[in-house]
């Protein structure tokens, strides 16, 4: 198991973050980390997300921190200055997986099917995201691939309270991703003390 594999199978869940105010960073990273996941995905989608990651790996050097929807080489570069431990893209983008390779960060990509899947396992990578999990055929999909693939995936996409268990019971599976754990509206208002609850009850279903 790599080193990315140990964390996000001790975390077993993470939370995917698409934030609009990088000021809110630190305060939403210590409701994670105080409320039992220590760990964010930063999604490039806003413009926020480099300013979050270098907020929060300077208050929180400890935490694992992904950067998430990476579509660019361009990102990879600004998610790796700002202090991430990973990166994630949505889909399987050879160009971006050999850059971070070459740049030795880990990479995430997203996979939804057997020929992706033999597409990474090519290029030397044995964690992928399972996206998007559920209209891939989620967990049924998940099992057929374990029968013939050693990898290990993260599935993203429909995750949520009423399945994830049933995802991280999974062999294949190291961890789960996904939004509904940090609604953004709870940011955007700082209603940390709600945040702090659904992280609670987060934490408290994945154990
Ligand atoms: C992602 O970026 O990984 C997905 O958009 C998360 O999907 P979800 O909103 O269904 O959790």
């Amino acid at each position: 198991m790599c080193e990315l594999d140990k964390k996000l199978s001790a975390i077993k869940v993470v939370p995917v973050i698409a934030i609009n105010d990088a000021t809110k960073a630190v305060k939403l990273a210590q409701v994670l980390m105080e409320n039992g996941l220590p760990c964010a995905e930063i999604t490039f989608r806003t413009s926020a997300a480099v300013e979050a990651i270098q907020r929060i790996r300077d208050a929180y050097p400890d935490m694992l921190i992904g950067a998430g929807t990476v579509l660019t080489t361009h990102q990879v570069d600004q998610a790796i200055e700002a202090g991430v431990d990973f990166i994630v893209s949505p889909g399987f983008n050879p160009t971006t997986v050999k850059y971070c390779q070459q740049r030795n960060i880990a990479i995430v990509p997203g996979v939804n099917n057997p020929s992706l899947v033999e597409q990474a396992m090519e290029m030397g990578l044995t964690t992928l995201k399972f996206f998007p999990a559920e209209p891939s055929g989620g967990v049924g999909m998940l099992k057929a691939l374990s029968a013939v693939y050693p990898v290990s995936f993260m599935p993203t996409g429909g995750v949520k309270p009423s399945n994830v268990k049933d995802y991280l019971a999974l062999p294949n599976v190291v961890a789960c991703g996904g939004t509904w754990m940090i609604p953004n509206n709870l940011i955007d208002n700082e209603q940390w003390d709600e945040l702090a609850k659904l992280v609670q009850e987060v934490a408290g279903v994945i154990q």
